[in-house]
């Protein structure tokens, strides 16, 4: 297969010559944002939601934006168009750029749009559910997409060990906010229930709030750790993983162990909604 084209700091170039100054401080700091989007048959999926939470995250952290949201949706169509595959995941990548004492930020970040064939969970995950584990790590500034996830990568490589796909951030007081990658919801009494701040406000999560909200009392709340343990049926929601069932939490089942049938509406009911949105976009 041939190498994927990107997009770096003003040229499009094959993805393994595409690279960055060591003293950028995305690479020294860890101070840069990105978000995250797929394509369904080549149709960019939520688009300009993806980049205006981009731009949310870099006006939370202080970062300069010094592209207008139309020229950051041009790039990222003619990436994808470059690029040519179906269903492909699109990063979108902003970093703090040079710095004078690598701490600083100065007024020239770097703008990189990576795109890959999109690779999805399998099959059985959707079918059976899958595992997910707490952490006591935490987010600092939940609500921006940025590319520190020091603490999800620490708390995913012990999520794996035990065959879970996920780990759940939980506080100090017992609540459950989302996953490392993913947002977390509940049904309880045939109300779908989800953490309302201190979270990564999900792109898909909106799209699960928009579709369950026409069938479902719904309801945005902080949620507990027994909350999670006591539900009829957990799911997590995500750009890859649009919504996957979760049937066990730290080795406890949860939800009967089996995909809820609520979820299992949701689940259709978004395909239906994507299936809508392709049909609009290219009528
Ligand atoms: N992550 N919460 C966090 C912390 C996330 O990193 C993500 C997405 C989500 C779900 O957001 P969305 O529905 O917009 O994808 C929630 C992407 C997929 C990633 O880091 O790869």
């Amino acid at each position: 297969m041939t190498s994927p084209v990107y997009y770096v700091d003003g040229r499009f170039v094959p993805a393994d010559q595409a690279t960055l100054p060591l003293g950028d401080l995305a690479i020294m700091r860890g101070y840069g944002i990105f978000d995250f989007l797929r394509t369904y048959r080549r149709v960019p999926f939520k688009l300009r939601e993806h980049v205006l939470r981009l731009y949310s995250s870099a006006e939370q952290i202080g970062l300069a934006m010094p592209w207008s949201v139309g020229e950051v949706e041009a790039i990222v169509h003619e990436t994808n168009d470059r690029n040519g595959y179906d269903d492909a995941a699109i990063r979108i990548v902003v970093t703090g750029g040079p710095s004078p004492d690598l701490m600083m930020p100065g007024q020239q970040p770097r703008l990189a749009v990576m795109a890959e064939p999109i690779s999805t969970p399998p099959e059985r995950q959707y079918a059976q559910g899958v595992g997910v584990t707490t952490t006591r790590m935490a987010r600092i500034l939940p609500t921006v997409k940025s590319l520190n996830y020091l603490g999800a990568i620490l708390a995913v490589v012990e999520a794996r060990k035990i065959g879970a796909v996920e780990a759940i951030y939980r506080t100090p007081d017992d609540h459950v906010t989302e996953g490392t990658r993913s947002n977390l919801f509940i049904f309880r009494g045939g109300k779908l229930l989800t953490p309302e701040s201190g979270i990564l406000p999900g792109i898909t999560r909106q799209v699960v709030l928009e579709v369950a909200a026409r069938e479902y009392p719904v309801v945005l709340t902080d949620l507990t750790y027994a909350d999670l343990l006591g539900a009829d049926e957990v799911f997590i929601t995500s750009t890859t993983k649009e919504i996957v069932p979760v049937v066990k939490v730290d080795g406890q089942v949860v939800g009967g162990g089996r995909p809820g049938e609520c979820t299992q509406d949701l689940m259709e009911r978004f395909k239906a909604y994507v299936d809508r949105c392709l049909t609009e976009a290219v009528a």
